[in-house]
């Protein structure tokens, strides 16, 4: 079911140094930053040859990713995300198999304006895993 790792996404509490980080320190391709509000999130995306790095910023009042920032000061690995065909036939799948699919259990658009889910880490091997049809 599954296909490639798409990204890893980090947390970050500094976009601007992180971005810095990544493209003056390391060399890498950079997008600009992108606001999801319905995520709660602003993304910069580390373009690498065989995948992605997601750096993650909060955004708005009950962004996800404050509270793992309030516990990881420095920031940290969030999730990594993982290639579908169908997110459909992915829901269908994981819930055939009691894996909870975080929010309202339907795929949102998500930073590459493809449908993802969120499956919840205690179902994941303690990993949060998003799902991002391709
Ligand atoms: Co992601």
């Amino acid at each position: 079911m599954i296909g490639k790792l798409n990204h890893i996404a980090i947390a970050v509490p500094d976009l601007g140094k992180a971005t810095e980080f990544y493209h003056d320190i390391l060399g890498a391709r950079v997008s600009d930053p992108l606001d999801l509000p319905e995520h709660g999130v602003t993304t910069v995306f580390v373009e690498l040859e065989n995948t992605k790095l997601e750096l993650l910023f909060p955004l708005g009042e009950n962004s996800p990713i404050a509270a793992f920032l309030q516990k990881n000061s420095a920031g940290g690995i969030h999730h990594f995300c993982l290639e579908v065909e169908d997110i459909d036939a992915a829901i269908e799948q994981a819930k055939a198999h009691d894996i909870r699919i975080l929010g309202n259990g339907s795929a949102k658009i998500g930073a590459h304006g493809k449908p993802v889910i969120f499956i919840h880490p205690k179902d994941a091997l303690g990993c949060l895993v998003e799902f991002e049809e391709c």
